[in-house]
């Protein structure tokens, strides 16, 4: 599989690059995340580079909750992706899993985030941050890998993820916080196919 830049611009191009020269030049998830930090906050303070067509809501999406997860770039062999999780007012996610590390950053609008922690029977809530565009985070699974994010702004959240997965298109967790169970989960993405739909 070749590398896709669905969002095929110089500047998701260069963001790319200087992405993998990082994570070449890093000697571990953390020390690429350091290295990766100037570059994804120039990118959550640009804002010309994302079209307004990535930070709709999708009525009836597979996430739920007119939740629209737009993939901007992939790596051809799932090393790498980045995309746009734009979540309506009122709205979360369900409490879910990464399964890679990476950068998750707040582009347009607000939100509450829930990070969980998985033990016995139901799981654990082990803090809450809020987000206001421009703050981002590292996120270094299995450490706060399990959360749910919930807009508070009266428009439409907009999060930019850069993570070592292909993370529309693998398997990963839902969780129900009260009870513990675990379903098996797949987002998708609502502007591409997973390989393996059975798709072209
Ligand atoms: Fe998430």
């Amino acid at each position: 599989m070749a590398d896709e830049f669905v969002l095929d611009t110089p500047v998701v191009r260069a963001f790319v690059a200087d992405v993998r020269g990082a994570i070449d030049a890093s000697s571990s998830p953390e020390d690429a995340c350091e290295r990766i930090r100037p570059r994804f906050a120039a990118l959550l303070a640009d804002d010309d580079w994302l079209p307004a067509a990535y930070q709709e809501p999708v009525p009836d999406s597979g996430m739920g909750g007119g939740i629209g997860q737009w993939l901007l770039f992939r790596a051809g062999d799932g090393s790498l992706s980045l995309f746009a999780l734009v979540v309506p007012p009122g709205s979360q996610t369900p409490v879910h899993d990464h399964l890679a590390w990476g950068l998750v950053g707040l582009y347009r609008g607000d939100q509450d985030e829930e990070i969980y922690a998985a033990g016995d029977g139901a799981l654990r809530l082990a803090g809450t941050r809020a987000l206001v565009p421009g703050d981002f985070y590292a996120l270094l699974p299995p450490r706060d890998d399990i959360h749910r994010v919930r807009t508070t702004s009266a428009v439409a959240s907009v999060s930019v993820h850069l993570l070592t997965n292909d993370t529309g298109c693998v398997w990963r967790h839902a969780y129900d916080p009260e009870t513990g169970s675990v379903r098996d989960f797949r987002s998708g993405y609502v502007n591409v196919r997973c390989v393996d739909d059975g798709g072209i």
